[in-house]
């Protein structure tokens, strides 16, 4: 199996890369499966319905989300019923929050389990990560042995731990939120392909996805300011391309997705 994991897709700038790269990375990659997250992806605040179509439609099969899932007020009219979409799994309240943190993806004979998990350390007070998604493995093992987990977390320990904690238990743990890509993409001893954070998807000369200066201006006044998503300039794409063992699930692949408006990435 293979498949496409696509970092944190920031605003229009990111779903212009999206539109524009994803068919070039079918093409080379050729996988059975195309994970996004969207948590920035309306104007770097959650997701609105006709985003998530859009997304679909440029050939997205799961979209997995973060911290910023609620932004958007409306994702609680649609997300009740938009089987390609998860949120964390362990709010603390799970089986009453809208939405679900789990998800599968049909490919041929074979199915993909997808579960979004939200971090602790530096973020807020959601139910352990570790525990409600040792529970959601067990579950998905009952169907399949394909199991990817985006871990979207602040601390890179947090999230080292959690991949040593489901090595050998699922595929892949791919790490989201940071938006900054990490150069530690490797399958741990037991069969886990693992990359702390896969990076995200948007403006490229700014800070995050965001422009530069009133975030500079804040760290040098100290005083608060509005952060803005820009429409126009230079973009990127960051993510990951994983290939795992049909028969076990296990990975046997797992290279970093990097493309920038100002380098050549494909030969
Ligand atoms: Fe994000
Ligand atoms: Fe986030």
């Amino acid at each position: 199996m293979k498949i496409i994991f696509i970092g944190d897709i920031v605003g229009s700038l990111g779903r212009e890369m999206v539109n524009e790269w994803l068919p070039k990375l079918k093409e080379k990659y050729k996988p059975q499966a195309t994970i996004v997250n969207g948590e920035n992806a309306a104007g770097g605040r959650g997701i609105t319905e006709k985003i998530y179509k859009e997304l679909l439609q440029s050939g997205v099969d799961l979209v997995t989300m973060g911290n910023h899932t609620w932004d958007q007020k409306e994702i609680l009219d649609f997300i009740g019923d938009s089987k390609k979409l998860i949120r964390p799994a362990n709010y603390p309240n799970n089986t009453v929050t809208p939405g679900k943190g789990m998800a599968y993806i049909k490919i041929n004979q074979m199915e993909l389990a997808v579960i979004n998990l939200h971090g602790r350390a530096y973020m807020g007070d959601l139910e352990d990560p570790f525990r409600v998604g040792e529970a959601l493995v067990e579950e998905a093992r009952k169907k399949t042995s394909h199991i990817l987990i985006d871990f979207h977390a602040e601390a890179t320990s947090e999230k080292e731990a959690m991949g040593w904690y489901m090595d050998g238990k699922v595929s892949a743990v791919v790490g989201t939120h940071t938006h900054v890509q990490t150069n530690d993409a490797r399958i741990l001893p037991n069969g886990t392909a693992y990359q702390t954070d896969v990076g995200m998807t948007g403006y490229y000369d700014g800070i995050l996805g965001m422009k530069k200066e009133p975030i500079l201006q804040k760290f040098l006044t100290q005083m608060p300011n509005r952060f803005e998503v820009p429409e126009t300039g230079r973009r990127k794409l960051n993510g990951c391309y994983i290939e795992l063992n049909d028969s076990t699930g296990l990975a046997t692949r797992i290279e970093p997705i990097r493309i920038d408006d100002d380098m050549t990435w494909f030969d």
